[in-house]
């Protein structure tokens, strides 16, 4: 469900036209509907009524925009964060530090400083090594940080390789069966207060049986470890409920998800954690991009927008597809490539696909981009770094400014010894 319509012909975001916004801001341009995400992250706390006690951390890394996190604080949502920077915005959005979570295969020791310092709520640690690198900040500061261990419950999520992290042979977590070990050793730790466990297999995940699994054998590990005369109060499942990136697609929706998660859990007595990023953000966002021109190709037609790669990197990722359609359809459709400007091949957003007509000068959108959309954009080939924008009914504002090629230019310079 989002609030992407057409009225009168023009296709809007909320009340506001999309023509409007590309007016205005120019092209390419991200646009995120506020009613969607609130809609989106009660959905997923209602979703979880079912599970007795909860904590959500909106993970960060899938939308981190300012005004996205604001908002998502709003709803009573902690923030789960890999690096300092996206601590620093949860802060900065008026996340309380006691609701953030560190999760991270590489946290650095600054970067555990400053999240201890910050009095972040949980810290989920990725291997003993990083256990005992913190028990040491910590205890020098006469500290204790509150503490999670990731475990890889060698579960494969069925989903793309490049974002699976639940198998043996992925970085994430310690090896199922020496996590107890480790637990027990870092729970002798006095600048650790060891707490509990934390799952995470992947992203996009379209079925359900194997985050059952895994999440079976988080229970079976908690009950082995209170066995052994050790609290375990808080279980993070992690995010990695999929969304539909195309009309027809049909997967598991938050209802299911929570209703499973209830009837795994319900005997742990734990406050379960969750940190969903692309359910709640993934259907609440596009890109606008503008044609370029249509140009003739041997097979198809190339349709050349102004949107490219490192605007919207996912098709070249991962071979993601986001649906394109024309902001002013004419109800003709035509087969089409669309590619960007980039010179390379990757810079491909689909192949051979039916859309809209579109010509030179008409707006079109790239759907479901809310998610590992803008923030994963970069200024490849010297292009600007995308902006973004949020609507609330009829109104909407720059939620990031447009960055130009000269703000970057100027940050670089010609060393004396080439000038
Ligand atoms: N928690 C941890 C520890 C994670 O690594 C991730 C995502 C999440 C939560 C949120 O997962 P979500 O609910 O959004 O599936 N760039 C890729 C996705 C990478 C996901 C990385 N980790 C993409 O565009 O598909």
């Amino acid at each position: 469900m989002n609030h992407f319509d057409i009225t009168d012909g023009v296709l809007h975001a909320e009340q506001v036209s999309l023509a409007e916004i590309a007016r205005e801001v120019g092209t390419p341009v991200y646009v995120y509907s506020r009613g969607t995400i609130a809609r989106h992250a009660r959905v997923f706390r209602e979703a979880l009524a079912g599970v007795g006690r909860v904590h959500i951390a909106f993970a960060v890394k899938a939308n981190p925009n300012l005004a996205v996190l604001r908002l998502l604080a709003k709803e009573g949502y902690g923030a789960d964060v890999v690096s300092e920077g996206e601590m620093r915005r949860a802060l900065a959005a008026g996340i309380p530090a006691q609701e953030v979570v560190f999760s991270g295969v590489g946290k650095t020791t600054r970067e555990l400083v400053a999240a201890l310092e910050a009095g972040i709520g949980q810290f989920n640690l990725e291997s003993e090594e990083e256990g005992h690198e913190l028990a040491d900040i910590a205890e020098a500061r006469g500290l204790v940080a509150s503490c999670a261990l990731r475990v890889n419950p060698d579960v494969d999520a069925k989903t793309h390789a490049k974002i699976s992290t639940g198998k043996a042979e992925n970085k994430f977590g310690v090896a199922y069966d020496r996590a107890a070990g480790i637990y027990a050793r870092l729970a002798a730790r006095p600048g650790l207060m060891m707490r509990g466990l934390a799952v995470h297999i992947g992203s996009q995940i379209t079925d359900l049986e194997p985050s059952r699994q895994a999440f079976a054998k988080m229970g079976d590990l908690m009950r082995a470890i209170r066995a052994d005369g050790f609290a375990v109060t808080h279980m993070d499942l992690g995010g990695g409920l999929g969304v539909p990136y195309k009309t027809t697609d049909v997967l598991p929706g938050p209802a299911e998800y929570g209703a499973m998660v209830a009837d795994v859990t319900k005997d742990w007595d734990v406050t379960v954690m969750f940190e969903p990023g692309r359910v709640i953000v993934g259907n609440a966002g596009l890109l606008v991009t503008e044609v370029v021109r249509v140009k003739q190709g041997t097979g198809a037609p190339f349709v050349v927008v102004d949107a490219a790669m490192n605007d919207l990197a996912r098709p070249a990722m991962y071979d993601a597809w986001h649906d394109f359609d024309a902001v002013a359809p004419s109800g003709e459709t035509m087969v089409a490539n669309i590619v960007g400007p980039i010179c390379e091949s990757s810079d491909t957003f689909a192949m051979g696909r039916t859309i809209d007509v579109v010509k030179a000068g008409d707006l079109a959108v790239f759907r479901t981009a809310g998610a590992y959309g803008a923030t994963m954009a970069n200024t490849y080939n010297s292009r600007a770094l995308v902006p973004e924008v949020m609507v609330d009914g009829d109104k909407w504002a720059l939620v990031a400014a447009r960055i130009e090629p000269s703000t970057i230019l100027a940050a670089e310079q010609v060393p004396d010894w080439l000038a």
